[in-house]
């Protein structure tokens, strides 16, 4: 498959963009987000498909109008979530509201939207068909498969909190006849950044081992998860998703005749659709030689993109005032006080000096949504750039405006 290398956003128009809106920034290229969302549409082969896109990736407002305009489907995991979706004029039904440990209240709030629940505990199963019997559900099973680029996003196999066990079916089926439910789907997801395609295919064929006509007579589709993997390294294999939508249209169909009825087939990806559209731009703003160790430090740090330090994930980073320059040997760091804040420990990139401006590649997923304001540093603004034009679709908020906002919501209290 021929797939562009990763940079799209030039180094002259992202150099651009940090004068105009100042650093930490982030940048969005719409124009690629919209491309990798329809393409998957090309590579599943089967014509009953829904992608629902996993907002947690990146909520992004401008992103999410993009893809609203681009005819979406949204996974949602929070009651916020689903809100936010509604809102932006996402229908219910193209709505999943896949959360975990739900409060009864959260259950009613969400209910009264009418979206539909995917239900991965046997407890919530429980508490939602006694608050609302003979609704429509979907059920969570745990696909009994590892897979996921580190330890800390595979959300299935032996031990996770997530989905219920495949052999406990027959109590799923238990409560669903108590309660009068009606299962009109069943969902799996294995983890993020899926690298062996077997373990995908692994994953499908064991939920849908459980599934026969008898047993889910009310099924309108079959719900795989998320996690296609994007190529974070520039030099890293990409993965040949023709081939991979080829065979999983086969499974999906060798089931439907078995079922004996053509279902819906969803995926909920999130970083295949953002990620590689996202750069967090940041300044080098200290060059430090430790004993001959260079650290570069920058104005941004952990709280802004913490995936380095939580799941040790590689972002590729260019020197934008130099990116063809000499190479060295660097630690890039941020400006949290915290040791382990760095975006790259001892990575080799054209010289820095004090000023350059570097773009953190591949930021677009599970970068800003997973930010905080730790050190009491703002979030920076985010730029979304689409056919050439761009939009400033959040706007960092003043130190001042940080300060008071905190006194403020204290003041009634305290
Ligand atoms: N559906 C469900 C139920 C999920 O839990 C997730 C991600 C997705 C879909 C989307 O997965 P994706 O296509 O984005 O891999 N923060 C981590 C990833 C955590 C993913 C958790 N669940 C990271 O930055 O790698």
């Amino acid at each position: 498959m021929n797939r562009e290398s990763l940079a799209r956003l030039s180094s002259p128009k992202l150099l651009k963009l940090a004068d105009q809106y100042g650093t930490p920034l982030y940048v969005y290229d719409g124009d690629l987000i919209v491309k990798r969302y329809k393409e998957l549409y090309e590579y599943i082969q089967w014509d009953k498909l829904k992608i629902l896109y996993a907002m947690k990736a990146n909520y992004n407002v401008g992103i999410l109008k993009l893809l609203k305009m681009n005819d979406a489907f949204v996974d949602t995991v929070s009651p916020a979530e689903v809100l936010l979706a509604l809102k932006l004029g996402f229908t219910k039904e193209r709505i999943l509201f896949t959360a975990n440990n739900t409060t009864l209240n959260e259950m009613k709030a969400v209910q009264e939207t009418g979206v539909l629940f995917n239900i991965g505990s046997l407890s919530e199963l429980e508490k939602y068909g006694k608050t609302f019997p003979g609704s429509k559900v979907c059920i969570r099973f745990n696909p009994d498969v590892y897979a996921g680029e580190h330890k800390n996003v595979q959300t299935a196999g032996r031990i996770t909190k997530f989905g219920i066990l495949l052999s406990e079916v027959n109590h799923v089926l238990k409560i669903v006849n108590k309660y009068g439910l009606k299962i009109v789907g069943i969902h799996e997801h294995t983890g993020s950044g899926i690298a062996q395609t077997s373990k995908f295919y692994k994953s499908m064929t064991n939920i849908l081992s459980i599934v026969n006509r008898k047993k889910f007579p009310d099924l309108e589709f079959v719900d795989f998860g998320g996690g296609f993997k994007v190529s974070y390294h520039p030099e890293a294999h990409p993965i040949d998703y023709n081939a991979f939508g080829k065979k999983i249209g086969k499974i999906f169909s060798d089931f439907c005749k078995r079922y004996g009825k053509e279902l819906y087939m969803y995926f909920e990806p999130g970083k295949y659709v953002v990620a590689e559209s996202g750069y967090l731009l940041v300044e080098v703003n200290t060059i430090k030689n430790n004993r001959g160790r260079l650290i570069a430090g920058t104005n941004s740090g952990f709280n802004h993109l913490i995936r380095p330090v939580l799941y040790d994930a590689y972002h590729h980073i260019v020197n934008l005032n130099n990116p063809n320059g000499k190479r060295k040997i660097y630690d890039i760091c941020g400006n949290i006080c915290e040791t382990k804040d760095c975006f790259a420990e001892q990575r080799e990139i054209p010289v820095v000096k004090e000023g350059d401006k570097l773009a953190i590649r591949n930021a677009g997923a599970y970068c800003y949504s997973m930010g905080s304001i730790y050190n009491l540093r703002p979030m920076p603004s985010e730029v979304l750039v689409m056919d050439g034009k761009e939009y400033l679709t959040t706007k960092q908020i003043s130190n001042e405006d940080l300060a008071d906002k905190l006194i403020t919501s204290a003041r009634a209290a305290f």
